[in-house]
């Protein structure tokens, strides 16, 4: 297909990126992966399901042939989490009698240990080969009156597992740059406990270099306005920003669900994809980085989450051919 590659159109702004799983180092969504994509994260393989699923035994079978690929193929890699509330064994959070920690100090301890342990062994193992990591994952939770998601880190550690992790992967692979990474920042209740955290953190020396927007949109949100006084919230506090998991559901509600997707979606999800990555390139000194979560749409976690239902929310359609949303980022052919 000869079409420009997105990221030499992008160059000059910032790396862009991809999501991927073994699936896609393979055939035709390798050669589409490595045309478009300066950088991959890899999707599943490096969460603490996949690469500790019991106490010290480490796996890293996915993991492993992404990172190899990417080196072979000059593609930068993101480490994605290292600490995070989801896809996380059910070990990590029994005490040592085996039942689920209730808040001690000797509990806490027991949970920052295990904490150290997995950042030392996963971050280990690539050290040196990630430009990137996103260290902690999702610790919002706008429903909270402190605004942070009460998870078993929270509730066992208070926020020291977060300084915690910082630490520890600063250690490991000073050469890496940490993130700490969310959902619907541009919420202005999530955006404002995100900012007021940091810029404590920060203020206590923990190592935070980047702020990661995940960017799961839809067609008419979040808004270019409120994108831009996001990123720009975020630029005061002198820490890079990442664009970390963006893709644009054709949907705008929990419920509806389409059998083919009509071609007015997909005009409206291109106009939303230029006025999103306008924003970003105009913050091209706040950000540098822009990753979709995912390849193509024949493989997308918006296929089954919230349910299941036909999505298409990606660049490259399900024939891995170039979309309107690709053509409204390169400009039109
Ligand atoms: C998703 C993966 O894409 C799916 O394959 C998996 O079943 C669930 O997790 N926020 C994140 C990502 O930080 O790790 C999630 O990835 C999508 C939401």
């Amino acid at each position: 297909q000869d079409i420009p590659s997105l990221k030499d159109v992008l160059a000059p702004d910032f790396t862009v990126g991809a999501a991927v799983g073994r699936p896609q180092l393979l055939g035709v969504h390798a050669d589409l992966l490595k045309k478009h994509f300066g950088s991959i994260t890899p999707g599943n393989a490096l969460k603490w399901d996949a690469t500790e699923p019991t106490e010290g035994a480490f796996t890293f079978t996915d993991a492993d042939p992404i990172v190899d690929f990417a080196t072979a193929n000059g593609i930068k890699v993101r480490g994605h989490t290292l600490v995070w509330h989801d896809q996380t064994p059910a070990w990590v959070f029994r005490d040592a009698d085996g039942n689920t920690m209730t808040p001690t100090p000797a509990n806490k301890a027991l949970l920052l240990s295990r904490l150290e342990n997995h950042i030392r062994a996963v971050m280990g193992r690539y050290q040196g080969r990630m430009y990137a990591w996103d260290v902690v994952n999702e610790v919002l939770d706008e429903s909270q009156s402190d605004g942070l998601r009460h998870s078993m880190w929270y509730q066992i550690t208070g926020t020291d597992y977060i300084a915690d992790a910082f630490r520890t992967a600063h250690a490991v692979d000073p050469g890496a740059e940490l993130c700490l990474n969310d959902y619907n920042t541009t919420v202005p209740a999530r955006r404002q406990t995100l900012y007021t955290l940091v810029g404590t953190l920060k203020a206590q020396g923990v190592p935070i270099d980047c702020v990661g927007h995940q960017m799961h949109g839809n067609l008419q949100w979040p808004s270019a306005s409120d994108t831009a006084a996001t990123i720009e919230q975020f630029a005061q506090l002198g820490v890079d920003q990442q664009i970390t998991e963006m893709d644009v559901s054709v949907y705008t509600d929990n419920t509806s669900s389409y059998t083919t997707i009509p071609d007015a979606a997909l005009t409206q999800q291109a106009a939303e994809y230029k006025a999103l990555f306008d924003v970003y390139r105009s913050h091209r000194a706040d950000i540098s980085a822009v990753t979709l979560w995912g390849l193509a749409d024949d493989d997308s976690w918006l296929d089954s989450f919230p349910v299941n239902r036909l999505d298409a929310p990606l660049l490259f359609d399900r024939q891995l051919q170039a979309k309107a949303a690709y053509w409204s980022i390169v400009g039109q052919s």
